[in-house]
């Protein structure tokens, strides 16, 4: 790309909070980048955030802001740098003071004349709400004055105007008033390639039940409900098992937990004894969607997708997930990446909080605040400053809320407290959560179209089964020795020789078989199979709650709900009284049924019923598109409609469909999805690589911790 000679310039734009400041500037940013031209933005969130953190928002503290911004835009635009500053700079006599620094043939301001009924009703940080609650003292526009700009060189009506019409408006501008910054050279971006390209982008929240948000709740979800105002919308079902690892791998690959061999958090190996390896990313055989849309020349911003450690290259950047040792493990791709994380994420980037059933339920709420403010800092980040089409990220902290606080909030719940002093405290993070939903929808461009997906759901825990424990009692399973005390389930523990079946614990119980011929000591003959697993299927289903009543178990045969069983798959998947008691895998204490109250403070169980949100947000900005509910999406069809948002062919072996938000009606059998389909060429999984064994120590104990084994 031909560099052209051109003089360094200073662009002011002036404008209320939420009048598009940050996201005009950086949109336009992208272009001149793109054309060669070294470009700085100033931003007054990012300078309050840094040089200018001594200051308020009195009168004498905005002028200082002011000034030291305007200083520090001089000293890089007479270095030859476009500066785009983005400060509301709300006085006249401010505006007066920052133009009388700066040559006039170099220096332009730019009103976003937005109403403040606007402003307040996109509220992208949800500020305006706050200050009309007197939470915020001297708020421009609600109790601090925003004078009219009296001289502006452009006034951008942003509120009346698509982010397209608005850009283009500012950037032919630039280019009649500036000739060195037009567009000349071959290669560089035009507007159609930067503003009118397909987007998806996927807003990932761990484990939402529908209830959370299409409930009454969504009064107080005002971004998440404009999305589903002009959307399409419903419950979306998680694979078998609900639970995070396999959930987001099928999202992201359209491949149930069978075809992919993924059978949980961890798996095992072979049919031997060894120990269980945890799910890293290198398990993952099958083609992730962004590895299609990479074959079409997009480029994919990831950030904190489960099972995304450790990072492979692609063609674009990724934030690893849960499941990340720790962040001295390189877990960003590119690597170097994650020593520039602490400042775009202002704080130690967090990964996941670590022990969400603590009892210090006080530390937990800080960290989750801190994780998401962090996770939604880089997002927003690379929102902005990368070229990407495809960008999804992850949030894990609604997961780890509902197991800590459900209780708090559900009068269901056997341990509800109705003076809890956490009552609303997961009412309060979605708040927090859909404000900076917000805040990201304020920078999306219009051919974006926006998913808010859930993997799973979330629903009351009444209590837990010990089912290695109901096991041993009924003779299927023999200890080595007699364990006294509450001890985890490992292998070595086990007399394989007088052993017919144990289990995995977690949420969802997996049991295997110890099968003669198959596992180097097994004892159920093969011929035996069927008739033993049924049997022992139906002794499950009948274990009684502590009345003596009969539960709603039910338990389920892999080759009956997968299309494929790759890998080690369990011979029976149980749902303990449909998931409303969890499994627990551990030996030593002899009871068969764990109360709610000994049960560790977990108050949840996962839910199959995850959700999603289909928006385009030009139907979104527009207004005018009614939103419907569509019923039966599944899990399996999001890589599907993700591929068919782009316009590509959806593969064939895909099982899902395509949740069509123009027409409901026809979400449909993706073409060809047969059963027999044609299986695309797969990678190799390269499985020398992902944990190293103190690693997977690590990995083992933070699982064991958050009550997944
Ligand atoms: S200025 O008035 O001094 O020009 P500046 O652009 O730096 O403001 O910062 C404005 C940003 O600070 C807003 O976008 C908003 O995110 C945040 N903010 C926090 N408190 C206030 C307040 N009282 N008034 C305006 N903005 C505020």
């Amino acid at each position: 790309m031909t560099m052209k000679w051109h003089r360094g310039k200073t662009i002011w734009f002036t404008g209320l909070s939420g009048s598009g400041k940050s996201t005009l500037a950086s949109m336009l940013k992208n272009i001149l980048e793109s054309r060669g031209i070294p470009v700085v933005l100033l931003d007054g969130d990012i300078l309050r955030d840094g040089l200018n953190r001594d200051l308020t928002f009195s009168a004498a503290d905005r002028a200082e802001n002011i000034r030291r911004a305007a200083e520090v835009a001089k000293i890089l635009s007479d270095a030859g740098h476009i500066v785009l500053s983005a400060f509301i700079t709300p006085m006249e006599s401010l505006r007066i003071a920052v133009r009388n620094i700066f040559d006039p043939a170099r220096y332009i301001e730019v009103f976003l004349d937005t109403p403040l009924s606007i402003c307040e009703r996109r509220d992208p940080k949800g500020l305006y709400r706050r200050a009309r609650a007197g939470e915020i003292p001297a708020f421009t526009g609600i109790s601090a004055p925003f004078e009219r700009p009296a001289n502006p060189d452009l006034v951008v009506p942003t509120g009346v105007q698509k982010v397209e019409e608005s850009l283009s408006m500012l950037l032919s501008y630039l280019e009649r008033r500036f000739s060195d910054l037009a567009s000349f050279s071959a290669g560089s971006q035009s507007l159609a390639a930067v503003g009118y390209r397909k987007r998806v982008a996927v807003i990932g929240l761990d484990g939402v039940p529908p209830s959370l948000i299409f409930g009454e709740a969504s009064g107080e979800l005002p971004n998440l409900k404009a999305l589903m105002d002009h959307g399409a919308w419903g419950p979306l079902r998680s694979t078998d098992p609900p639970i995070t690892v396999p959930a987001w791998t099928t999202m992201t690959t359209g491949k149930d937990p069978g075809e992919l061999g993924l059978y949980g958090f961890r798996n095992r190996p072979d049919h031997g004894y060894g120990p269980m390896e945890t799910a890293h990313s290198h398990k993952v055989e099958a083609r992730r969607v962004w590895n299609y849309l990479e074959d079409a020349g997009k480029a994919s911003v990831l950030i904190g997708i489960p099972q995304t450690y450790p990072p492979v290259a692609h063609n674009g950047i990724t934030v690893a997930g849960i499941l990340t040792p720790g962040i001295g493990s390189e877990f960003t791709f590119p690597p170097e990446l994650a020593g520039n994380l602490p400042d775009i994420a202002r704080g130690e980037y967090m990964t996941d909080v670590s022990d969400f059933r603590t009892a210090n339920k006080d530390r937990l709420l800080r960290d989750l605040y801190a994780m998401a403010d962090r996770r939604f800092n880089v997002a927003e980040h690379f929102l902005i400053n990368e070229n990407w089409d495809f960008f999804m990220m992850v949030e894990i902290g609604t997961d780890r809320l509902h197991h800590a606080f459900w209780k708090c909030s559900d009068s269901d719940h056997p341990l509800h407290d109705p003076q809890s002093k956490y009552k609303t405290a997961i009412r309060d993070f979605y708040k927090y959560i859909d404000a900076r939903i917000g805040s990201l929808l304020g920078r999306l461009m219009d051919e974006t179209t926006v998913m808010v997906v859930s993997d799973h759901g979330c629903r009351n825990l009444l209590g837990g089964v010990c089912v290695n424990e109901w096991l041993i009692k009924k003779g299927f399973l023999t200890l080595r020795n007699q364990v006294h005390e509450e001890t985890a389930f490992t292998h070595d523990l086990v007399d394989w020789s007088a052993t017919k079946a144990w289990s995995e614990g977690g949420y969802y119980a997996r049991v295997f078989l110890n099968v003669k011929g198959r596992e180097p000591s097994g004892i159920v003959d093969p011929g035996e199979y069927h008739s033993f697993r049924d049997h022992l299927a139906k002794l499950l289903a009948d274990i009684t709650d502590e009345q003596g009543c009969g539960m709603a178990t039910r338990t389920l045969k892999p080759e009956e709900i997968f299309r494929s069983c790759k890998g080690v798959p369990p011979d029976l998947i149980v749902y303990f009284d449909d998931l409303n008691r969890r499994s627990i895998g551990t030996v030593g204490t002899g009871e068969v049924l764990k109360p709610v109250h000994d049960a560790g403070p977990d108050g949840a169980n996962h839910d199959p019923d995850g959700i999603f949100i289909v928006t385009k947000m030009t139907d979104l900005r527009n207004g005018t598109k009614k939103g419907r509910e569509i019923i039966g999406a599944s899990l399996m069809d999001i890589t599907p409609t993700i591929l068919h948002e782009f316009g590509l062919a959806v593969p064939h072996h895909m099982g899902g469909r395509i949740i069509n938000s123009e027409d409901p009606d026809a979400m449909r059998i993706a073409m060809g999805a047969a059963r027999d389909a044609d299986q695309a060429p797969e990678e190799e999984p390269e499985s020398k690589l992902g944990y190293t064994s103190e690693e997977e120590e690590i990995i083992r104990k933070r699982l064991a911790d958050l009550g997944y084994i």
